[in-house]
C-alpha cells in the first residue's frame, strides 16, 4: 500500500482531541482513510451498513470504475478478454496474475481437465435431495460436501493445499452443476469428457445421454464460455466478501466457497438472472410489450415491492460493460437457434429502452446489469431457468478462490470481525417466571 502525502483529520464538536489518520493510495480508484486506530484512540467505531464507504481489504485482482462503466481483470478490460481469450486463460489470469502463453495455457487446461471427475460417492449424497430441490440448494450442499471428500487439500495455511483446492473447485463445479440438473430430470449423470473444452464439456454433461452421440455446437460453446468469462470475478461483491469473511476464520476452501454459493443465491445478487427471466415471463403472460407501461408504474411505486430485476448496481452508475457483451452474445445465440424473433428478447429490449428513457431510472442511474440478458442466452442454450444461478456460481468460483487465496497470502489479513451500534436493552435482571 502506498502512503499518500496528505492525512485525514477527524475532529469532534465536544472538544475531544482530534485524530490524524493515514491515507493510502491505490494504483487507480479512490484513496482510503486508514481508521484502524480509531477505536483504540477514541473508543468509537465507524458506522457503514451495506459497506457504502468501506474498503474491507486491499486487492490486486479486479477493478471496477462504476462511473465509466469499466471492468478490468488484473488490468485487462473485460471487452478484450471476452473477445480475445477463453475462460481457461481468464482463470489462469485471475488465479496467477498473468495471461498464460500457449504452453502455459495447455498445461493449465490439462491440470483442470484432470480434476473434472468427482468422487463416485457424490452421487449417493445427491440422492438424499428431493428431485424438485432448487439447484442452488443442491449446490450449497454439494460444494460444502467437497471438504468431506478431499481431506488432502483443506489446510488453508498450506499454499499447496490452496493451489490444489483451487484447481479442484474450478474443475468440479461444472460436473456438480450438471449432476444437479441430471438429478432433477431423472437422467443418468454423464461423466466429463476430457477431450472437450471447459464449456464444451459442461454442455456435454448437461445435454448428452448415454443413448446417442452428442455434438457440441461451437456457437453455444463460445457463448457459454463468454458467460463464464463475464461472471468470473467482480471485486468485493456480497458473495466474494462472504467467502473472504468465512475464510478469515481459517476454515477450509470448500466450506468458504459453499458460503459464497449460498450468498450468491439471493435475488439481489446472482439470483437476479433467474428473477429477471421470471419477471419477463410474467410481463409476457400479462400481454407482453403493451403491458410494459403498467409494469414500470408498479416498479416506481415504492409500496408495490416490485423491482426491475436485472437493473441497477451498487457500483455501476453507467452501463454495466458485461450487459453490453451479453446483449451481443444474446443476438448471436438467438440467431444460431433460429430464434431471432424470440418474444422474450424483444420484450427485454423494449423494456430496457423504455426504462432508460424514464426519469425514475435516469435520475437514479439505473442501467441493465449482466443479469438482464444472461437469462435469455441461457434459456436459448437450453439451460432451465432454476439452474441459471448455479451457472453463475460455476463461473464465479475462480474469482472466489482467487480472492480467498489472495487474502490468506496478505500479511495484513486478520479474522473478519465487524462491530455494532448496540440498540438493545442494557443489562437487566431475569425475573422469576411467575413474575414476568
Ligand atoms: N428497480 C427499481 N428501483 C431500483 C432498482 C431496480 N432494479 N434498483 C435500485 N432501485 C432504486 C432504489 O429503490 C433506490 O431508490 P430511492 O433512492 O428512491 O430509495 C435507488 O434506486 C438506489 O437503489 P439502492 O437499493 O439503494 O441501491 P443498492 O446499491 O443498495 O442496490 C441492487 C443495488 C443491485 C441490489 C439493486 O439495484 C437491485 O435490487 N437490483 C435488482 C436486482 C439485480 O438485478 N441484481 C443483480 C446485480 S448485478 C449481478 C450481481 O451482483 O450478482
Amino acid at each position: 500500500m502506498k502512503l499518500a502525502d496528505n492525512k485525514a483529520t477527524m475532529s469532534f464538536s465536544d472538544g475531544s482531541p482530534s485524530l490524524e489518520m493515514p491515507i493510502y493510495q491505490g494504483n487507480v480508484g479512490p484513496d482510503v482513510v486508514d481508521i484502524r486506530k480509531l477505536y483504540g484512540q477514541t473508543g468509537m467505531f465507524t458506522y457503514d451498513p451495506g459497506f457504502m464507504s468501506t474498503a474491507a481489504c486491499q486487492s490486486a485482482i479486479t477493478y471496477i470504475d462504476g462511473d465509466k462503466g469499466e471492468l478490468l481483470y488484473r488490468g485487462y478490460p473485460i471487452e478484450q478478454l471476452a473477445t480475445n481469450c477463453d475462460y481457461m486463460e481468464t482463470c489462469h489470469l485471475l488465479l496467477h496474475g498473468e495471461l498464460p502463453n500457449a504452453q502455459g495455457k495447455k498445461d493449465f487446461s490439462e491440470l483442470v481437465t484432470r480434476h473434472t471427475m468427482v468422487n463416485e460417492q457424490m452421487q449417493f449424497f445427491l440422492r438424499g435431495f428431493r428431485r424438485d430441490a432448487h439447484p442452488m440448494a443442491i449446490m450449497t450442499g454439494l460444494v460444502g460436501a467437497l471438504s468431506a471428500f478431499y481431506h488432502d487439500s483443506t489446510d488453508i495455511t498450506n499454499p499447496q493445499h490452496r493451489e490444489i483446492a483451487a484447481i479442484r473447485l474450478i474443475a468440479k463445479m461444472p460436473t456438480l452443476v450438471a449432476m444437479a440438473y441430471k438429478y432433477t430430470v431423472g437422467q443418468p449423470y454423464m461423466y466429463p469428457k476430457n477431450d472437450l473444452s471447459y464449456a464444451g464439456n459442461f454442455l456435454h454433461m448437461m445435454f448428452a445421454t448415454p443413448c446417442e452421440e452428442y455434438v457440441v455446437n461451437p456457437v453455444l460453446e463460445r457463448a457459454l464460455d463468454r458467460i463464464f468469462i463475464l461472471h468470473a470475478d467482480h471485486e468485493q461483491n456480497a458473495s466474494t466478501s462472504t467467502v473472504r469473511l468465512c475464510g478469515s476464520s481459517g476454515t477450509n476452501p470448500f466450506a468458504a466457497i459453499a458460503a459464497g454459493v449460498a450468498c450468491l443465491w439471493g435475488p439481489a445478487h446472482g439470483g437476479a438472472n433467474e428473477a429477471a427471466l421470471n419477471m419477463l415471463g410474467d410481463i409476457q403472460k400479462q400481454g407482453g410489450i403493451e403491458k410494459i407501461g403498467d409494469f414500470i408504474k408498479q416498479v416506481k411505486d415504492k409500496n408495490s415491492g416490485v423491482k426491475l430485476m436485472g437493473f441497477g448496481h451498487r457500483v455501476y452508475k453507467n452501463y454495466d460493460p458485461r450487459a453490453k457483451l451479453m446483449q451481443e452474445t444474446c443476438k448471436e445465440v438467438l440467431k444460431e437457434m433460429g430464434l431471432e424473433n424470440d418474444p422474450m428478447f424483444k420484450l427485454a429490449m423494449a423494456l430496457e429502452k423504455i426504462a432508460l428513457e424514464d426519469d425514475y431510472f435516469v435520475s437514479r442511474k439505473l442501467y441493465p446489469n449482466v443479469d438482464f440478458y444472461s437469462g435469455i442466452v441461457q434459456r436459448a442454450i437450453g439451460i432451465p431457468v432454476p439452474l441459471f444461478t448455479a451457472v453463475f456460481a460455476l463461473a464465479r468460483t475462480v474469482g472466489w478462490i482467487a480472492q480467498l487465496n489472495e487474502m490468506i497470502g496478505d500479511p495484513e489479513y486478520k479474522i473478519g470481525r465487524p462491530r455494532q451500534l448496540f440498540t438493545g436493552s442494557a443489562a437487566r435482571d431475569v425475573m422469576p417466571i411467575v413474575k414476568r
